[in-house]
């Protein structure tokens, strides 16, 4: 059945009463739409812990640092509440940025620390657009829960730090990376990779496993992330935002593996910036 789309906050908070006043708990899956099936396991993950699903499709402009990026980004409403129709979504949230972002709008909400770092720290402001949208999201729906991919993993980090100090009454759920049968990532911007571009990708991951294997049997941090960052750029990829071993907990840098910690990449091909990371002992 198609979702009921929505487009107001006021009819939001409607449609969400209407179904809290039939017992029903609140799933939300926040996304910027070109949804890929690694959006369709947030909304499956949400079904299956039992609540009735809203999916937000907003493009957001804060959290775009580069204007190209955002005219780049891919738009399809139409084919995303497509691919949401046979998952019994209940709402599909698509407001505009006027909507969003009222005339006057003068509020940030600002994580220090593990935002100014990896993805942080080469496009910056982008997780004060991203913590703001998802505050003004979650105080849009207050969900249950929300759901969200460990593919951004900083970014997962960025929202359970907002949701805890500002005491957002809502779970947050994070879900495993999907990937294409190569191991590359699920992304909307992998359609932007050429075809080349596209068959040398997966080497994002092959040599996060090989790195992720050395660490874990004891090699030098700093020799195995040159090697792996000479595989990449080996394979075609023009230049690497980072490469590095961060603890899970805090994203601190780590010169050693001495606590649960994964590699973390964001890297470029064919001018599209790919992300992925591994834990240390999943590969
Ligand atoms: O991950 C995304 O698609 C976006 O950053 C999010 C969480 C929907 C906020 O705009």
């Amino acid at each position: 059945m198609s979702p009921v789309i929505v487009r107001t906050v006021d009819e939001l908070r409607k449609k969400v009463r209407g179904l809290r006043d039939h017992g029903r708990t609140i799933g939300f899956v926040p996304t910027m739409g070109a949804l890929h099936e690694g959006h369709l396991s947030l909304v499956r993950a949400a079904k299956a812990d039992g609540h009735a699903t809203i999916v937000s499709i907003f493009v957001n402009p804060t959290q775009f640092n580069d204007p190209k990026d955002l005219e780049k980004y891919p738009r399809n409403e139409a084919a995303d509440v497509a691919l949401l129709a046979p998952l019994d979504v209940a709402i599909v949230f698509a407001p505009t940025v006027d909507q969003m972002y009222v005339d006057g709008f003068s509020t940030k909400v600002s994580v220090t620390g593990i935002s100014e770092v990896l993805c942080g720290a080469t496009r910056p402001g982008h997780f004060d657009g991203v913590a703001t949208i998802v505050s003004k999201l979650l105080l849009q729906a207050l969900p249950d829960a929300a759901y969200f991919g460990q593919k951004d993993y900083q970014q997962l980090a960025v929202i359970d730090r907002v949701v805890a100090d500002l005491n957002i009454p809502t779970e947050i759920v994070g879900c495993p990376i999907l990937r294409e049968v190569d191991g590359l990532a699920m992304s909307s911007r992998n359609v932007r990779l050429s075809s080349a571009g596209r068959q040398a990708a997966p080497v994002l991951l092959t040599t996060l496993k090989d790195a992720a294997t050395k660490i874990a049997g004891g090699a030098d941090i700093s020799t195995t992330i040159d090697e792996a960052q000479k595989t990449i750029l080996g394979a075609g990829f023009s230049n690497i935002d980072y490469l590095e071993l961060r603890a899970n907990a805090d994203l601190a840098k780590l010169s050693r593996f001495d606590r649960p910690a994964r590699l973390f990449v964001a890297a470029f091909l064919d001018g599209v910036r790919l992300i992925d990371n591994l834990e240390i002992g999943d590969a």
